[in-house]
């Protein structure tokens, strides 16, 4: 179907978003319908027959359930192409959408203009249709610096990127100041977060982010770098970290996030997003200790502790807590304990290479590996 000549209906029970999507969609050479309600919505699709129909579910008469039903049901619009542009992420109105026979969720922000054009061509181009990949997000955090989270966050997406080559996997370094993933890696180029943030929005389509980012050899995975030195970092504009986050799950599968010891404004809510939170624990009290009052905080955000996959990386060799120990301290179960490997791990890191390279059959190698398969286990069930 020629683009130009496709009709949406835009039904928005808010005037001013109305007209902003309906001149945005004139702009790119679309006919837009709208309507300001539900069921004067239903009666405009059944009668004007668009060819898509982007909807608010906060809608001022019906629910979006009840639209969505009444619209399926009706032979006219059992398979319009229907995109929810809700006005904030609702994680439990995704899933109830998407059941009731929505095509795609997406969440109003000019951030998300590229995405919303982008949906629209792949949904007019009914013959290649496939709906949008929602990559999952691993977010790595830890309650204090130096517990090997870093290391853990390449190996782990490493481990996934080797075993899995039909799914795709980036990393992203969001430590701030100052990243090191791509110390760890070897990176040397000058793509990283911030010149990617700063970039205009509008300018970087999704598939940006699968072309333009470095595909780091040996490492299996993309990867999108942390700022190179705290004066790069003081530019970053940290609202468009989400936004990019969620162009990328459009174009990747899993998308692994080193956020280090970090609870702000830039790290929440990806924290609250993420699929798997994979909490780093060290080795010591002191760090169990701070960890529970960092997991307690969590809990008061509504993150849920069955997405929480905790590691105790004894990164240190001294002599610490045990695993039940820890876990009775932390009230979480342990899924992982990665022994001291003196200076293996030092040394993989130096060399740039992922330790399974050199370790896989070694009792890390193979934990890391186990782990891998168990984080992948555990989104894909959370996905049923
Ligand atoms: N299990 C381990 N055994 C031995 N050394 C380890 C282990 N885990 C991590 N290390 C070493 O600890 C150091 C810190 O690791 P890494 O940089 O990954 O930690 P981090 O938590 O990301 O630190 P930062 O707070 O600086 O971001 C590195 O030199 C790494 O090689
Ligand atoms: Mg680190």
């Amino acid at each position: 179907m020629n683009q130009s000549s496709a009709t949406i209906l835009v039904i928005d029970g808010d005037e001013i978003s109305q007209k902003y999507i309906s001149a945005l969609l004139r702009k790119e050479g679309y006919q837009a319908l709208a309507a300001s309600a539900g069921l004067e919505g239903l009666i405009s699709a059944w009668r004007d027959r668009p060819d898509v129909v982007i909807f608010d579910p906060a809608l001022p008469d019906i629910t979006s359930l009840e639209f969505l039903t009444r619209l399926r049901k009706d032979r006219r619009t059992a398979t319009l192409p229907c995109v929810a542009l809700s006005g904030q992420e609702n994680l439990q109105e995704v899933s109830k959408l998407m059941a009731a026979g929505c095509n795609e969720y997406l969440v109003k922000s000019s951030e998300t203009v590229p995405l919303l054009l982008q949906t629209l061509t792949r949904l007019l181009g009914k013959e290649d249709y496939a709906p949008m990949r929602r990559g999952k997000l691993f977010a790595f955090l830890s309650a204090k610096g130096g517990t090997g989270t870093s290391s853990l966050c390449a190996n782990l997406a490493m481990c996934i990127g080797s075993s899995k080559p039909d799914k795709q996997v980036a990393v992203v370094d969001l430590v701030l100041p100052l990243g090191s993933l791509a110390n760890i890696v070897g990176y040397t180029e000058n793509i990283n977060i911030v010149t990617v943030a700063m970039q205009r929005s509008d300018t970087i389509p999704p598939t940006y982010f699968k072309e333009k980012l470095p595909l780091i050899p040996g490492w299996y995975f993309r990867l999108l770098a942390g700022s190179p030195d705290p004066d790069t970092a003081m530019h970053l504009p940290g609202d468009r970290v989400v936004a990019i986050l969620q162009m990328m799950s459009t174009v990747y599968d899993y998308i692994f996030v080193d956020l280090g010891r970090s609870l702000s404004r830039i790290s929440l809510p990806i924290i609250q997003r993420a699929d798997l939170l994979v909490l780093i624990l060290g080795a010591d009290l002191a760090t169990s200790m701070l960890t529970r009052t960092v997991w307690e905080y969590l809990k008061t955000l509504g993150v849920d502790a069955k997405k929480v996959f905790a590691i105790q990386n004894r990164s240190v060799g001294l002599e610490g807590p045990t695993k039940p120990e820890v876990e009775q301290m932390i009230g979480l179960p342990v899924r992982l304990t990665i022994p001291y490997m003196g200076g293996t791990f030092t040394f993989s890191n130096n060399r740039h290479e992922p330790i399974v390279a050199n370790y896989s059959k070694d009792a890390v190698g193979l934990a890391l590996q186990e782990a891998a398969s168990q984080m992948v286990a555990l989104v894909e069930k959370q996905a049923k």
